[in-house]
């Protein structure tokens, strides 16, 4: 079990970090404190954490606005709140926006986990209890065909921008860990969903349309595959993994939960319609077939074994308990998507950020 005491999280304000955030709070023993970096693109809502900046906020969790490119902002962060540990999760995340715009992902994903690699190497003058964790993707390995399963020896093959370019900061990561003795751990999870997902991913695209009675728009022939894990259960293994986990090591992280897209869709179609008391097949009439994703990686799966044997993790979540929790949270939490939509967060992140 590590020391850890002042925890770095990149990318906190986003889907997974903030749901990270809130899990290592709420659900962990951890007495020390947490620094948010994020810059808040498009995808970053400090308002997902209001509750615990209220509560924790200048004591335990400190949000710090900076952008993991620059050098000289995480330098300035490290010392100021002698960072012990990083968890680093800041990213550009959609594989649609890396098709229409891969820039980002190159100068965010590669370059920035470049620039905090380099400032760890200078700031930790001792890497005696220290760790840098990084989070990584399942798409690092391509795509599957009917068999088989991605463990954590499947030769890296990714298609998107988005994937190479977070196979790239993978191996910077490791590359680190051979040539300068920095202590680093990596996993690779699979599909995630849950709470404060911003709308761009498929299931709370879907239950937003859904809910405007607008087409629901399945990629290709709705064949596609993807290994779903609730995003709880991916924090539980980020929090294993560094406090337990073999420095160098990779661990693969999935939900062993594999579903057809339009299966899923189906499902929800479903959930929604009943929690909305509708019949079963309301919402499957918007169900529309629209032009496949370029490259579209056809069926992802993960063999989590090293996870389960090496460090006893396992899902609490069955996807059916899942999927209802999700459906309603984001019914229940209108006001959070309204924010996310209008792009109103940002005035509440002036108000609440920039004047203290
Ligand atoms: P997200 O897009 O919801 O959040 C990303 C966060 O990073 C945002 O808050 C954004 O403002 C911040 N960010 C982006 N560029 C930045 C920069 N240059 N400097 C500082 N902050 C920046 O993403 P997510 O779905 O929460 O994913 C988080 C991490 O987990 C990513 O590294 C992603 O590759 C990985 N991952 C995601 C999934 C998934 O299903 N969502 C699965 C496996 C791995
Ligand atoms: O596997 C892990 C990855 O999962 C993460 O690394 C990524 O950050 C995360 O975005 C996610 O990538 P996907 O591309 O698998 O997720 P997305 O929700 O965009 O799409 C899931 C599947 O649904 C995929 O086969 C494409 C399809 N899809 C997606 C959208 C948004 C549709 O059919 N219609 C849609 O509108």
């Amino acid at each position: 079990m590590r020391n850890l005491t002042n925890i770095l999280i990149t990318g906190g304000a986003g889907f997974i970090g903030s749901n990270l955030v809130r899990h290592i709070f709420e659900k962990t023993d951890f007495t020390g404190r947490i620094v948010n970096l994020d810059v808040l693109t498009y995808a970053g809502n400090p308002y997902s954490l209001s509750d615990i900046d209220k509560q924790y906020g200048g004591s335990r969790y400190f949000f710090e606005k900076a952008d993991i490119r620059n050098r000289a902002a995480v330098d300035a962060i490290l010392v100021k709140y002698k960072i012990d540990t990083v968890i680093h999760l800041a990213a550009e995340s959609h594989v649609d926006r890396s098709i229409t715009g891969p820039e980002e992902f190159i100068t965010t994903n590669i370059n920035g986990t470049f620039t905090l690699l380099e400032a760890l190497r200078s700031f930790w003058t001792d890497f005696d209890g220290k760790l840098f964790h990084h989070v990584s993707t399942d798409e690092v390995y391509g795509s599957l065909g009917n068999e088989g399963f991605f463990t954590e020896d499947t030769p890296y093959d990714p298609r998107s921008p988005y994937s190479a370019a977070k196979s790239a900061s993978d191996h910077l990561v490791r590359a680190y860990f051979h040539t300068y003795g920095l202590p680093i751990t990596l996993s690779n999870c699979s599909n995630n969903y849950g709470p404060y997902q911003f709308p761009e991913k498929l299931i709370p695209v879907m239950i937003e349309k859904m809910l405007d009675e607008k087409p629901l728009p399945v990629y290709g022939d709705g064949k596609n595959i993807r290994d779903w894990l609730y995003v709880e259960d991916h924090n539980s293994a980020v929090w294993t993994i560094i406090n337990d986990g073999e420095t160098g090591r990779s661990y693969n992280i999935g939900g062993e939960n594999e579903w057809e897209n339009i299966k899923l869709v189906h499902s929800l179609c479903e959930i929604v319609a009943k929690e909305r008391g509708k019949e079963a097949d309301y919402y499957k009439k918007l169900i529309t077939y629209v032009k496949d994703r370029p490259g579209h990686d056809r069926r992802y799966a993960i063999d989590c074994s090293r996870m389960k044997k090496e460090l006893g993790w396992k899902q609490a979540f069955d996807f059916e308990g899942g999927l209802l929790l999700t459906v309603k949270w984001y019914l229940e939490n209108r006001k959070w998507i309204d924010t996310v939509k209008s792009g109103e967060y940002l005035n509440w992140m002036e108000k609440n950020y920039d004047e203290r």
